[in-house]
């Protein structure tokens, strides 16, 4: 893959960490998909990768958002990054509308990109029919935005959940395309995907994707649930009128419970059906809620303290843009050269 070897001296060769690169929307109230999906994989990677995690704001407004709810959501991700166990000093945490190169990298990305390509994402079909009123061009040009976030940072590997997939592709397809246009210029970046937790479907439908835009309160688990809350929110998931806890197909419901339960426990699902031999729906979705509603209190409690220091994270925010900044300013200066933009 893309590992460079660096030589410190004859008997040490060291190898260049990898760069790792992801973000969320701070457009509504964080899931335990997104932390099961992306925030929790992102934990495991600190030490090994040299990690970049951004809160893309600027993604967030695609979608009409009420100013004074995306300026507290912007704190509030990013105090759920840290709270969740994203370490500051190790890793580069920033909010996207503080490197302009985004936008700077987006424009000049667009111009090689296809209209016909964007218009086969399937995130932009389902967005512009919840929005029908505000099919934006933005909405339509999301994915050249977050194709830019990526190769800004000459990212190896893109940890996200299941449905970034063809995004992904879309941000490889146009790096090769740019490469193969002028000369090597960007890291062609991977999809990072754990197989359990991936795709966390909604409590109320379980055949759709658990989503923090949902209109429906029971459809989502939020990671600052009270426990409360997490605990009845899982006694009415949709199940079936099956009664054994046991993962197969068509039993989306109990497969959907059994991998939330997989990831927090770190049970395989045949470990989890012998836990629940003989005991009924109830019992499971009883424990699969206080292992969820238990697991999360930590990082509640610590979101709780980070958001009273808003100074705190200003300084995250600051100190992550600068050195955001500067790794993304050097690929801007020598895509624009390529480009044949006069450099001055
Ligand atoms: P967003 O904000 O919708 O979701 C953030 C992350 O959470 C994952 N995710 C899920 N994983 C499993 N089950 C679910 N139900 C679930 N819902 C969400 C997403 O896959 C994602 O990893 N376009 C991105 C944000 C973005 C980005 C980027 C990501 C912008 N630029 C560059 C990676 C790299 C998005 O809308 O994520």
């Amino acid at each position: 893959m893309n590992t460079e070897i660096l030589t410190q001296n004859q008997e040490t060769p060291i190898e260049k960490k990898k760069t790792i690169f992801s973000g969320v929307q701070p457009s509504g109230n964080l899931t335990i998909g997104n932390y099961l999906g992306a925030i929790k994989n992102w934990t495991d990677l600190q030490d090994k990768y040299n990690c970049i995690y951004c809160v893309v704001d600027m993604h967030a407004i695609t979608v009409r958002q009420v100013p004074a709810e995306l300026r507290r959501r912007t704190y509030e991700t990013l105090a759920v990054y840290i709270a969740a166990g994203l370490d500051p000093e190790k890793n580069t945490l920033f909010v996207q509308s503080h490197v302009p190169a985004h936008a700077v990298l987006a424009w000049d990305l667009n111009c090689f990109t296809m209209f016909g390509e964007l218009n086969r994402m399937t995130q932009f079909k389902d967005k512009s029919a919840k929005n029908a009123d505000n099919i934006n061009a933005g909405l339509f040009t999301y994915p050249v935005l977050m194709a830019a976030d990526i190769l800004l940072y000459q990212t190896d590997l893109v940890p996200v959940g299941q449905d970034q997939r063809q995004h992904l592709e879309l941000a490889r397809d146009i790096a090769v395309r740019f490469n193969n246009t002028f000369s090597d210029t960007f890291i062609v970046p991977e999809a990072y995907i754990q197989k359990t937790g991936m795709k966390i479907m909604s409590l109320a439908e379980p055949t759709k994707k658990m989503s923090k835009s949902d209109a429906n309160p029971n459809a989502s688990v939020a990671i600052l649930d009270s426990k409360d809350d997490i605990i009845r929110k899982f006694k009415r998931a949709v199940t079936d009128s099956d009664t054994v806890v046991r993962y197969a197909e068509g039993k989306d419901g109990i497969n959907n419970l059994m991998s939330i339960y997989s990831c927090f426990t770190g049970k395989d699902y045949s470990e989890i059906e012998r836990e629940f031999d003989g005991k009924g729906y109830g019992d499971f979705k009883l424990a699969v809620g206080e292992t969820v509603a238990d697991s999360l209190a930590p990082i509640r409690e610590k979101f709780d303290a980070l958001m009273k220091d808003k100074k705190y994270l200003e300084e995250v925010m600051r100190s992550g843009a600068d050195a955001a900044q500067r790794i993304a300013a050097k690929t801007v200066s020598k895509v624009h050269r390529k480009l044949g933009y006069v450099g001055l």
